[in-house]
């Protein structure tokens, strides 16, 4: 097995689990066109304080949001604490622009972490570093007021170190009020060497929030995104968002633990008109695609204003979960398959080193005979996962007199002409 950079946080439950759900939820959910839409469309605090004033999420149920999640088999939650818009979703006594003052007025995330844990999932916060909405954060190059006439003078007053001691009495609230947190993905650091026109780990103090973060909470995991990739301490895993990964993810040529997070269809937060939806096919394929490389995957949803899932969100949970229920074994517990297993064509490979099984992914079902070559004496049994019914295998190639013998070490799995009725049929192998 491939020798992986060991975390600081406890990554053992992580690399096991493999598939969570990311939750993008804030008053950004009210416009429905993004959760960027303040900054894509330069909107005045002014203005966007009508999003504010409207945000009651009458229909919210933590309780049927985690339900949804355990039914598509998602064993932990990262939900935006905060994201850039500077709103926060708990009852925070450091400011006023929280939930708290919305007519909704009451704690969003305490229900919600303990929906999800009596689910028996994990429970991650994602918390923005970027803010733009604190007075003192300075106005730059990425921030919704990057246009405004007078942003030199507004930022003359303006002390970005006092915004970072904001930063970090909230994560200490977020880390002392909640129960167990065993995720906090930060998001994002930006560095650029022109004074004014990024922000990196200065701006953050990104050392000593991380080293708050670690001794807050023993054992949590953090993600990468401090501007402290060059640390030891300061990340544990890699985030590649919105992207598919070729190979295991590797940071100096050495594999890292890793997490693709993924949209249903390309915005985080809740947008009416995009249409723009991955099919559950495309779904389970990511997530199989991701494990056969030894990485997770973090699935979003972004509720709607009135609290709820949609239903194009549910229906693609619930064909996860159709999915999962029958497959969960070729994912939980499962990695890249050992170097010597060569993945087939048309397939993914995934492995259990705990019981020496590997799972071969049927992404484009063959004509019965589906050769792996070096399986050749490894496999003792071999069975369809969704319904347990025994695959026979030939030890070689079948060849028929048409193509030439050859010593590439093949098993051939003889499978049913009619595909099984499942989005992606595995075949679950027994190895010696
Ligand atoms: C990004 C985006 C964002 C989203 C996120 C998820 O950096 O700014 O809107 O929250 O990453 O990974």
């Amino acid at each position: 097995m491939p020798d992986v950079r060991p975390t600081v946080g406890d990554s053992s439950w992580f690399v096991h689990d493999r598939f969570g759900l990311f939750i993008h939820w804030g008053i950004y959910a009210l416009p429905a066109r993004h959760e960027w839409v303040k900054q894509y469309e330069q909107i005045p605090d002014g203005v966007y304080q009508k999003y504010f004033e409207h945000f009651d999420p009458d229909l919210y149920d933590p309780n049927a949001w985690a339900a949804a999640a355990a039914g598509a088999g998602m064993k932990y939650f990262v939900i935006t604490t905060k994201h850039h818009d500077g709103f926060c979703l708990w009852d925070t006594k450091l400011t006023d622009y929280c939930v708290m003052n919305t007519p909704y007025g009451k704690d969003l995330i305490r229900p919600m972490a303990e929906a999800f844990r009596a689910q028996d999932m994990k429970v991650g916060f994602y918390h923005s570093v970027i803010d733009w909405h604190h007075p003192e954060f300075i106005i730059d190059d990425l921030h919704a007021m990057r246009n405004h006439p007078e942003r030199a003078k507004l930022n003359e007053s303006r002390d970005q170190s006092k915004y970072a001691a904001y930063l970090h009495g909230q994560v200490r609230e977020l880390l002392t009020g909640y129960g167990k947190v065993d995720v906090l993905f930060y998001d994002f650091s930006y560095p650029n060497p022109e004074p004014g026109r990024g922000k990196g780990r200065d701006d953050w103090q990104s050392e000593a929030l991380v080293r708050m973060t670690r001794e807050l909470m023993p054992g949590i995991l953090v993600n990468d995104r401090l501007d402290l990739m060059d640390t030891d301490h300061g990340w544990d895993y890699r985030t590649p968002e919105q992207f598919m990964t070729r190979d295991w993810v590797t940071v100096d040529g050495r594999p890292v633990v890793w997490e693709t997070c993924q949209t249903f269809s390309g915005s985080w937060g809740y947008y009416r008109d995009e249409y723009t939806w991955k099919s559950v096919e495309q779904l389970v394929k990511m997530l199989i695609d991701t494990v056969s490389k030894g990485g997770n995957l973090l699935l979003n949803v972004g509720p709607t204003g009135r609290g709820e899932f949609d239903g194009r969100a549910l229906d693609r949970l619930a064909g996860m979960g159709e999915w999962m229920k029958r497959h969960g074994r070729s994912i939980y517990g499962c990695t890249q398959a050992p170097a010597d297993l060569p993945t087939p064509a048309d397939c993914r490979l995934t492995y259990n080193p705990e019981t020496n099984r590997a799972y071969v992914h049927i992404l484009s079902w063959p004509i019965v005979n589906l050769p792996l070559d070096g399986f050749a004496g490894r496999v003792k049994y071999a069975q369809l996962l969704n319904d347990a019914s025994e695959v026979k295998m030939v030890e070689g190639a079948v060849h028929h007199g048409y193509t030439a013998e050859s010593d590439r070490k093949t098993l051939t799995l003889q499978l049913p002409v009619r595909k099984p009725d499942a989005v992606v049929p595995v075949v679950e192998l027994f190895l010696k």
